[in-house]
């Protein structure tokens, strides 16, 4: 495809919502809040914020800097930035995990849709803690209803991908994500001012720096990677459709701030609610799943209809935010092979569809019927987790670090970070020192970490 051929985000607005569409997803919704809860509450929290500004702004630049300068699928753009390199490498392993990642991320972003049938159907009503943990675990291991659910799930995000760029995920955004930030104000509202929710408050405010060791450190350093979608080329694959006047330091610092409100706004719509019940803030993944609905119930129980309501938006809340972010790495894997095996953009998003629902299949069932079934220990749900998020994610993360503080010709850099020139960029200096120290440091640490080997 010519470069002028080659799709574009119509508008800057659709640019930031894209890209904060992708970021924001499960990771905010479901993860932060558990790690939050498992790592003692504010105290995480601020070590987060560091990892954002230290490690995740200076990596989304480097992906938005590759991505369009190279205007290219993610895999592409570094044969286009260091040809006859092994370079590529970075970019192919990117759409290897973004595949895998789509796989299992949309078994749990299944769920989400059974959740808003049965939220809708007032399913919950009535229920005690022991059936919503009956009910979990019956839907999940059952063996056709998840396996529906994420058929379901896979062919919504295909029917947004085939519409194109700017029909399809830019106009999808802009719906979902205003509708994402307006659910999540009301949902706040009512979870601050629940009786007793003032607890839940304090302990996302108040930070308890006793409980701090490194696995929090590294903990929340992980979950910003997650979070804010680095590491596979996702990042880098939207920022192919950028125009040559969109600020790329700017639009990482409002990606990586919509994408930390929202985190931050989920700790603040699950927690006072959960602490209002009296209900452990280490409940750990089952957090969404299991306690929340039965939070819902004992909360509003003098008023069924709110809990009817608060269910209900919650369950649309985390289905659509899951949404934006399978879009992205549906798009990563489409781009690729619409570009490099010449595929209509239609037939490369059937194959992708088609793979990632016979994968998701196994990780579904890995879950239930086949559970007994497994290779090193783990079902092929959390095989796909494991290999993607604690190995391939970090490892992606760092080598793009080191292409563009070390390898990149730092005209190039410094011509994209500027747009030629005509924008001032004060902390270029910090920028290239995170990308070629902080960030490969950190991440070795959290990589090594992850792997169990500094016993943490
Ligand atoms: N950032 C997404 C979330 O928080 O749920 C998950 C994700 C999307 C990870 C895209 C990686 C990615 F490339």
């Amino acid at each position: 495809m010519s470069k002028k051929e080659r799709a574009n985000f119509g508008s800057k607005l659709g640019v930031i919502l894209a890209s904060a569409g992708s970021a924001i997803g499960l990771g905010n919704i479901w993860r932060f809040p558990y790690e939050t809860g498992n790592h003692g509450g504010a105290a995480f929290i601020l070590i987060y914020l560091a990892c954002i500004l230290l490690l995740g702004l200076p990596i989304m630049i480097s992906e938005f800097l590759i991505g369009r300068h190279s205007r290219s699928n993610t895999a592409r753009a570094y044969q286009v930035l260091a040809p006859g390199t092994q370079w590529k490498w970075v970019g192919r392993i990117g759409v290897g995990t973004g595949f895998l990642i789509l796989s299992y991320y949309s078994v749990v972003a299944g769920w989400t849709f059974e959740y808003v049938f049965e939220a809708v159907t007032n399913k919950f009503a009535g229920k005690t803690s022991d059936e919503f943990i009956q009910s979990f675990q019956a839907f999940s291991s059952n063996p056709w209803k998840p396996v529906l659910w994420l058929v379901a799930f896979l062919l919504s995000t295909h029917f947004i991908i085939v519409k194109g760029v700017e029909k399809g995920i830019e106009r999808s955004s802009k719906i979902m994500m205003p509708t994402l930030f307006i659910l999540i104000i009301i949902l706040v509202g009512c979870s601050i001012t629940l009786p007793g929710a003032d607890k839940g408050i304090e302990f996302l405010l108040k930070p308890d720096f006793s409980k701090v060791d490194s696995s929090v450190f590294l903990g929340a350093m992980g979950q910003a990677f997650f979070s804010m979608s680095l590491g596979m080329g996702c990042l880098c694959t939207y920022a192919s459709y950028f125009s040559k006047e969109t600020n790329l330091t700017k639009t990482a610092f409002s990606v990586g701030l919509i994408d930390t409100l929202v985190a931050i706004l989920a700790g603040f719509i699950i927690f006072p609610a959960a602490f209002a019940v009296g209900i452990n803030p280490d409940a750990g993944p089952s957090l969404i799943f299991i306690t929340l609905p039965n939070v819902f119930q004992q909360a509003f129980s003098g008023v069924p209809v709110l809990a009817y309501l608060f269910s209900v938006l919650f369950y649309i809340l985390l289905a659509v935010a899951a949404l934006t972010s399978t879009i992205s790495m549906h798009e990563v894997v489409t781009a690729y092979l619409h570009e490099e095996f010449k595929f209509t953009r239609s037939r490369a998003a059937q194959i992708v569809t088609g793979s990632c629902i016979i994968l998701g299949i196994f990780c579904s069932l890995s879950l239930g019927p086949t559970q007994d079934y497994t290779l090193f220990g783990m079902g092929t749900f959390d095989l796909f987790d494991f290999v993607t998020t604690k190995i391939m994610l970090p490892l992606g993360g760092m080598l793009i670090a080191i292409f563009t503080g070390w390898y990149l010709d730092k005209k190039i850099v410094w011509e994209e970070v500027t747009n030629d020139g005509t924008l001032k960029m004060p902390l270029y200096k910090a920028f290239i020192f995170l990308l070629r120290f902080i960030a490969p440091i950190a991440i070795t640490l959290v990589f090594i970490d992850e792997l169990g080997l500094l016993g943490t």
